[in-house]
């Protein structure tokens, strides 16, 4: 790996009281306020087992919602049963963040002991550093009094929450500046998936990149095709449509009005910067498919504009994007081809994601539709590496720094520097 980060192989747990920060945020069925997805719990439970198998006393912190997801804002005692169930190994859960209970508990923790503290998300300073609405340096971090009043409990921080290693907040941050820090298993994982695709593609490298998030696509595409690691970028859904209108092409008001109502028009401008620098290597569809009278059917480009909403992509671009993926050797996937959610508008995300599974290439899919894509048409086995991030991945691979990978490296140069002393 090229990064320096600190592992779990770097430590020894037995006796040790080990804060691990995970990323188990997942969605909540808003009916009966239980988990609806726990994909991200499965993927913590190797750090977990080793942890405790290891004698480690873990105490675990994490997120659930935001005050702007609020429904999704609740306690984490459903994400401590289910672990609980997953690893056949009791968990304690306590209904405290940084007060006594949760000091007081941790104290008392034996060794392979799993605690799970409540939903760091309650706690203000969480909030208000992870919204931006304050900005604390690292050091004030260490100060914030969920660290004051954890870290003294604790012999070492393990981070396994690549997935919010872009946000910079006490929980995943500061216990890095106090006590010896290590990235767990999936930490590890994703950021050496990642980091093959950002700085060492096997080309051809082709992107793969749809959905609604332009933001994301954009500042993607800018980077990966001015760095040279991307050989052609594939466009669909809303970065696709912006594509064609940066040409000139009209596509309908339906479609025109979704895209203004989004407040995208702006990524038409950049859309052409983009063709003017990059024209052979960005791809955009030649045909999409519409629902009429209750019926998927598809028009070419001559064919708009049309007074219909464009769902899909057709079968001229799923055929010639499917070409360049059977020819690549990376390919990286963010954002579904069109509305895969049902099944008139499903074709293309189902085609190319079936075509990328089978590829030669080795491919990385991310993000959480795309993920539930992958899901749905059952190859999500078959893709080389499923990513759990999907904000922290854009800003990777959009060449961003991510906070906790570098306050995992800065505990790794003090770590090091000690042990040297
Ligand atoms: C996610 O769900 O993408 C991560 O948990 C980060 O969540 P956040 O965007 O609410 O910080």
């Amino acid at each position: 790996m090229d990064t320096e980060i600190l592992t779990l192989d770097d430590f020894d747990y037995q006796g040790k009281t080990v804060i691990l920060r995970l990323d188990i945020n997942s969605p909540i069925d808003r009916q009966t306020g239980q988990l609806a997805d726990d994909n991200r719990i499965r993927k913590s439970l190797p750090t977990i087992r080793e942890l405790a198998a290891c004698g480690g006393r873990v105490v675990m912190l994490a997120h659930q919602g935001d005050t702007e997801d609020y429904h999704n804002l609740i306690d984490l005692s459903p994400h401590a049963a289910r672990i609980a169930e997953l690893l056949g190994h009791s968990v304690s859960f306590v209904d405290d963040i940084a007060g006594p209970a949760a000091t007081g508990r941790m104290s008392n923790l034996r060794n392979g002991e799993l605690l799970m503290l409540n939903n760091v998300r309650y706690l203000v300073e969480e909030v208000s550093t992870f919204i931006n609405y304050v900005k604390l340096t690292p050091e004030e971090m260490a100060k914030t009094r969920l660290v004051r009043n954890l870290a003294p409990h604790a012999d070492l921080y393990v981070c396994e929450a690549f997935s919010a290693a872009h946000r910079s907040t006490p929980s995943l941050v500061g216990f890095a500046e106090v006590l010896p820090a290590a990235g767990g298993r999936l930490f590890v994982e994703e950021l050496s998936a990642l980091t093959q695709v950002r700085e060492r593609p096997e080309h051809p490298c082709v992107y793969v990149l749809g959905g609604a998030r332009i933001a994301d696509a954009f500042s993607m595409m800018k980077s990966v095709l001015g760095n040279g690691s991307a050989d052609k970028v594939l466009t669909s859904g809303l970065t696709g449509e912006v594509m064609l209108l940066a040409c000139g092409q009209q596509l309908g008001v339906p479609s025109e009005k979704l895209i203004h109502d989004k407040g995208l028009d702006p990524y038409i401008d950049k859309a052409q910067d983009l063709l003017n620098v990059y024209a052979d290597k960005i791809l955009y569809p030649s045909d999409f498919a519409i629902i009429d009278e209750d019926q998927r059917k598809e028009i070419g480009r001559d064919k708009l504009p049309v007074d219909t909403l464009l769902v899909d992509i057709g079968a001229k671009t799923i055929a010639d994007y499917i070409e360049v993926i059977n020819s690549a050797r990376t390919i990286f996937v963010n954002g579904p081809a069109g509305i895969y959610e049902q099944p008139m508008s499903a074709e293309g995300t189902r085609r190319l994601w079936n075509a990328i599974a089978d590829a030669p290439g080795y491919s990385v899919i991310g993000g959480g539709d795309s993920v539930a894509a992958a899901r749905r048409f059952g190859v999500q086995e078959r893709m080389g590496y499923v990513c759990t991030s999907g904000g922290g991945m854009v800003r990777f691979l959009s060449g961003q720094k991510l906070s906790v990978v570098e306050a995992l490296e800065r505990a790794s140069v003090r770590y090091r520097a000690r042990r040297t002393e």
